[in-house]
């Protein structure tokens, strides 16, 4: 008896201390960022901690600890919405599309009842989890519950992260990562990264955060500049990691975490398991995401597809919207809708031919199935060309897309020898001391014990003047132009003197 109420005396005072009061805040209403993030949330949840989600996507089914605060309804949300077309017009366009929905996304976020609620009944939060993408404004939310942030991305840092996070930028082989080229960038390429680079982090600053702060300006006095809030974020959980992504220098305040929201398969549906297990084979697995109309591909495009998976012995699974293909070739298995992350993890699915998003070349490394890449828009270029860096696949261009070109392609992944090294990789990618779960749970809590502390590169805060160094070579060149000058004068006096002497000599 006394000594289970020990027990439960010490399970309480336990569970005081490591149950946080949480909140998370999802402006943002694309669907593929927020399934990166629904299985960490439900994680927090799980392990104990009170959650309140501010999202798009409430939970269909009920989750002990996890409080839905709904904006579901207010925006349309993001799918089937981007044709299978790029230039450098559609990344203008992108840009364009960046800065209004983060500025939209403010609006709605802060015009919500609810979400008015949290500041109006003051909340305590021990930890406020933000989704860092289009829009900085939530880090104003936070900041004025007085909450520690853990900043959230799915998908690598956005050009304006470097100058936040004092992480370096250098296109010599840092990607953008709406442009194609990896680690080892053309000349062209460095200079397109420069060009791109800038205009994405003044555009964002000077139209999105400026529009962001007059809104938050709308509802909170005294708000610092979101400039300075956004230095100042005590974690960022990015979705990357250096197996995939290529090693990146970053303080200890960005965590890297990809491969969390992989869960493990469950059981195939009957028709599909039936389709993958009696090819005799094998499959290949064709998807171009959420986000893009597969139906849009222009139809030249279309049929170099058809025509190359129509002379490979392998079956084919393709996410299409619509009823049919062209030609309904028979060796194809199409649906608007498939359990990607059990296909793939599918002993018999030999290569995914994929936009490269976030989610598929996640689930791709983390079973080890090779991909050709054909990136479309977004973070996919980059995406792409890591896939091809890291030895998981191969790569393939739009505009390059032919029935030749795409044979090749399979040819290639389809070797053995590539299907083992792609093997490999995920072994690699495994290779680590905590699950990517744990570890992005671990430095959450982490975030709320050491909150009092400051993890951030001091090199985040220095002037853009002395990051660069300009005022020590500006006194390292005043001081060389002033010798230079005055064994310049002192030679030229020298000089006169002699000529002097010289013409003094003569006319005597
Ligand atoms: C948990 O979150 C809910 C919803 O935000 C809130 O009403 C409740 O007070 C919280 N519980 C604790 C213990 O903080
Ligand atoms: C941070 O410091 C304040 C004031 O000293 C203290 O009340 C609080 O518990 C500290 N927070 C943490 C997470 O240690």
């Amino acid at each position: 008896m006394k000594f289970n109420s020990i027990i439960v005396l010490f399970s309480a005072l336990f569970s005081e201390v490591l149950s946080l009061n949480i909140l998370g805040v999802f402006p943002y209403q694309g669907k593929s960022h927020f399934f990166v993030f629904a299985p960490y949330l439900k994680e927090i949840a799980r392990r104990g901690h009170n959650l309140t989600v501010i999202s798009y996507f409430p939970l269909k089914e009920p989750v002990d600890n996890y409080h839905d605060i709904s904006l579901a309804g207010k925006t349309k949300i993001l799918e089937d919405v981007f044709p299978i077309y790029r230039s450098y017009w559609s990344i203008i366009q992108i840009s364009f599309f960046l800065t209004n929905s983060g500025q939209e996304n403010c609006i709605t976020l802060l015009d919500d009842e609810n979400v008015q609620n949290l500041w109006k009944t003051k909340q305590k939060f021990d930890l406020v989890l933000v989704e860092l993408f289009n829009s900085d404004c939530a880090l104003g939310l936070a900041h004025k519950l007085g909450a520690p942030v853990v900043g959230l991305t799915s998908h690598v840092l956005m050009p304006w992260h470097y100058e936040d996070y004092g992480i370096h930028y250098n296109p010599s082989y840092v990607p953008v990562l709406f442009l194609e080229g990896g680690t080892k960038p053309t000349l062209y390429q460095r200079i397109e990264r420069s060009i791109f680079h800038l205009y994405f982090v003044y555009l964002h600053k000077l139209t999105c955060r400026r529009n962001n702060q007059k809104t938050l300006a709308q509802y909170f006095d005294d708000l610092p500049p979101l400039d300075d809030l956004a230095k100042n974020v005590n974690m960022l959980l990015l979705y990357t990691n250096y197996v995939l992504s290529g090693p990146g220098l970053y303080p200890p305040n960005v965590r890297e975490v990809r491969g969390y929201h992989v869960t493990k398969p469950k059981e195939l549906p009957q028709g599909l398991k039936k389709f993958i297990e009696e090819s005799e084979h094998g499959v290949i697995y064709i998807s171009f995401g959420s986000m893009l109309r597969a139906t849009s591909t222009p139809r030249d495009k279309l049929e170099a597809i058809i025509d190359a998976v129509s002379e490979i012995p392998q079956r084919i699974i393709w996410k299409w919207e619509e009823k049919t293909l062209p030609g309904n070739p028979k060796n194809i298995f199409i649906s608007n809708w498939l359990p990607q992350n059990e296909i793939l993890a599918h002993p018999k699915v030999l290569a995914f031919y994929s936009h490269c998003g976030m989610l598929g070349t996640t689930e791709a490394i983390h079973y080890g199935v090779p991909i050709i890449a054909m990136p479309v828009f977004g973070d996919q270029p980059s995406n792409a060309a890591a896939v091809e860096e890291s030895g998981l696949g191969v790569q393939i261009q739009i505009k390059e897309l032919t029935k030749e070109t795409l044979l090749e392609k399979l040819r290639i992944v389809l070797n053995p020898e590539f299907r083992k090294r792609a093997k490999e990789l995920s072994k690699v990618w495994h290779d680590r001391p905590q699950s990517p779960m744990d570890t992005a749970i671990y430095w959450t809590e982490y975030a709320a014990r050491t909150a009092n502390y400051t993890f951030r590169t001091p090199a985040n805060s220095v002037p853009l003047y002395q990051y660069r160094m300009w005022d020590i070579m500006a006194v390292i060149l005043t001081i060389l132009f002033i010798i230079f000058y005055s064994i310049k004068t002192v030679i030229s006096l020298v000089q006169k003197r002699r000529e002097e002497r010289f013409y003094e000599f003569k006319t005597k």
